[in-house]
């Protein structure tokens, strides 16, 4: 099922079909760039010059200058060598996956790598295992057996559905010279590491044999996707029909992306917001007894009780004034569970609002999430 629709919303709240505005903790616009102003009217300007579409692909006529200009940027400000830019995230990480797939037989990945991921390995053709969530020693074990086939592991850099770090450094040390992580990095891109770079910049990691993809449509608050890391890798991505027989991001929006990018460099306060507002949320939850997962990033998930218990509970929180998600996402701790986003524009006071709201809702035994 999808979500009740909305029909208007600002960085912070909804506006239902009713007419409600709610303050919302969804969605992944960290930083509420979707709706700055500076990238809105980038937008806007691109759009009389460019018009909608690229209208068919970078390899026949749909290559902007704008596409370029971005992935330049996004390279330089992930201090990688190289960036492709395709279409949306999912599409980056198929890119990588047909890239990795030129060199490399076998995917390794975790149970709660991203469906996306998941998808890529299947869709490249490559032999795929999976590990137990975060089971490094799992994942050291299935690449010294599958040595001589090349090993390429993928996983999240930040867990969509849990909010959980990955053990970057263990995959790596369990990797030989010759193979390849590819880090999803589309919920550590612009909440982890110094300047928002992500998560193997978090963790102090700057190694080769990783590959970043990350989706522009959540931290930028724009649309598209980018696989970045060697050239000769981003030159392998750049023969994938996954990046050649697709429509670009709109022109418009990769404008309004390397606006977003200069956004992040002119408000560094945004970072440190970001950071402060997940502590405080994390710590409210803490307090009310929830089992979250302490890594300091700003997705928040958890359960309580029975399906019904969070639905009453969820009910409540509307009437309330929060739209708080929950959602039945591949991946997650549970069937169904409540996911939970703060973002740099969230007030203090509407984080201690939804805590307060929160404390009231819950009013049956609550069950951890693992
Ligand atoms: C971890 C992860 N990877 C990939 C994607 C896909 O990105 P996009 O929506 O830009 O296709 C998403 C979310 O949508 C995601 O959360």
């Amino acid at each position: 099922m999808p979500a009740p629709p909305f029909d208007a919303a600002t960085a912070t709240t909804v506006t239902t079909t009713d007419g409600r505005s709610l303050v919302s903790f969804g969605g992944c616009n960290y930083h509420g760039l979707a709706h700055h102003p500076r990238v809105v009217h980038a937008a806007q300007d691109a759009l009389a010059r460019f018009g909608l579409s690229a209208s068919a692909s970078r390899e026949t006529t749909g290559n902007a200058r704008p596409h370029e200009l971005l992935e330049l940027e996004t390279a330089g400000f992930l201090g990688s060598e190289s960036a492709l830019l395709v279409p949306d995230g999912y599409t980056a990480n198929v890119a990588a996956a047909q890239a990795a797939a030129r060199t490399h037989g076998v995917a390794i990945l975790d149970e709660r790598s991203h469906a996306s991921l998941h998808d890529a390995a299947a869709a490249a053709g490559l032999h795929t295992l999976v590990y137990r969530h975060g089971d490094t020693d799992q994942a050291s074990t299935m690449a010294a057996q599958h040595v001589e086939h090349g090993v390429v592991m993928m996983v999240d850099g930040v867990f969509a559905a849990d909010g959980r770090i990955a053990r970057l450094r263990e995959l790596l040390a369990a990797l030989p010279e010759d193979a390849l992580l590819i880090v999803d990095d589309c919920h550590g891109f612009l909440t982890l590491g110094p300047d928002g770079r992500g998560t193997a910049s978090h963790l102090g990691l700057h190694d080769p044999r990783i590959a970043l993809t990350t989706t522009l449509a959540k931290g930028l608050g724009c649309a598209g996707g980018i696989v970045a890391g060697q050239h000769c890798f981003i030159e392998r991505a750049r023969r994938a029909t996954a990046y050649v027989c697709t429509t670009p991001t709109p022109p418009a929006l990769a404008e309004a992306a390397r606006e977003a990018l200069r956004v992040m460099r002119d408000e560094p306060w945004r970072l440190e917001s970001l950071r402060d507002n997940a502590s405080r949320l994390r710590a409210h939850a803490v307090r009310l007894g929830l089992a979250v997962c302490p890594d300091p990033t700003p997705i928040i998930t958890f359960t309580l009780g029975t399906r019904d218990d969070m639905e009453h509970a969820q009910a409540a929180l509307t009437a309330a004034g929060f739209r708080v998600p929950l959602i039945d996402y591949p991946g997650g701790p549970a069937p169904v569970y409540f996911r939970l986003m703060v973002s740099s524009e969230h007030t203090q006071d509407q984080i201690d609002s939804l805590a307060a709201a929160l404390a009231g809702a819950i009013s049956r035994p609550i069950r951890a999430a693992s």
